[in-house]
């Protein structure tokens, strides 16, 4: 992707992995150090996205995996060529919850799904947009329900999966890292939020 000197790092992992909440630390850390941040999400991230979400996240009833993973493409194309390029463009840093491992994960492993062929469409939706560093926490899954549970909030669709559906998701999140650990950096998300902050902020720091 041609741009100036934008930083653009996603955040993955299971559903109650904490992701927004590191996503949110490490956003008003570079906000401190005087970097002009743009915090987004997937999916959602822009106008159309929100719409897109309400779909996927809370329609009552089946979608069909495929239509699952074209939905989250769409959400993800509109995304990345209005919102997230333009700010790397100015030379923004984007930290992102979520982007396009999560439906490697999600639609490929859960909904079992090719993986391979879910990375192209989404590759092709962004005209090949990968991120400068993704960050995973890796938590077990079941873990992950006991915090859910705790903040009382309804499930979401994917969120009403089975445990075996977070079992693959986890799976093929730690598959994606082991064969990019360039591109990931992964973290135990069981671990103290201030312990995690500062390891993900040391990374950070050598991108800068
Ligand atoms: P998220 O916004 O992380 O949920 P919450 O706001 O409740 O923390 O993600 C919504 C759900 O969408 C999550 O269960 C994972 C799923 N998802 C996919 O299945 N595929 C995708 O490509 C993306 C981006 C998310």
């Amino acid at each position: 992707m041609t741009r100036t000197d934008g930083l653009w790092v996603t955040f993955e992992g299971g559903d109650g992995s904490g992701k927004s909440t590191q996503s949110a630390l490490l956003s008003t850390w570079l906000g401190e150090q005087g970097r002009t941040v743009l915090h987004t999400r997937e999916p959602g991230g822009s106008e159309v996205g929100v719409l897109i979400r309400d779909i996927v996240l809370h329609h009552r009833g089946d979608i069909a995996p495929r239509a699952e993973a074209l939905l989250y493409a769409a959400d993800r194309a509109h995304h990345v060529a209005t919102v997230v390029r333009p700010a790397l463009e100015r030379g923004d840093v984007v930290i992102q919850d979520r982007y396009l491992d999560s439906s490697v994960a999600y639609q490929g492993a859960g909904r079992v799904l090719d993986a391979g062929e879910v990375r192209d469409l989404s590759l092709w939706a962004t005209e090949g947009a990968l991120p400068d560093l993704t960050v995973l926490l890796d938590i077990d899954p079941a873990l992950a329900r006991q915090r859910l549970d705790a903040d009382d909030k309804p499930f979401d669709r994917l969120e009403a999966e089975k445990e075996e559906f977070h079992a693959r998701v986890r799976a093929a999140f730690l598959a994606l890292a082991a064969a990019e650990p360039q591109r990931f950096l992964v973290v135990d998300a069981t671990a103290d939020p201030d312990d995690i902050a500062v390891l993900v902020r040391a990374r950070i720091a050598r991108l800068l």
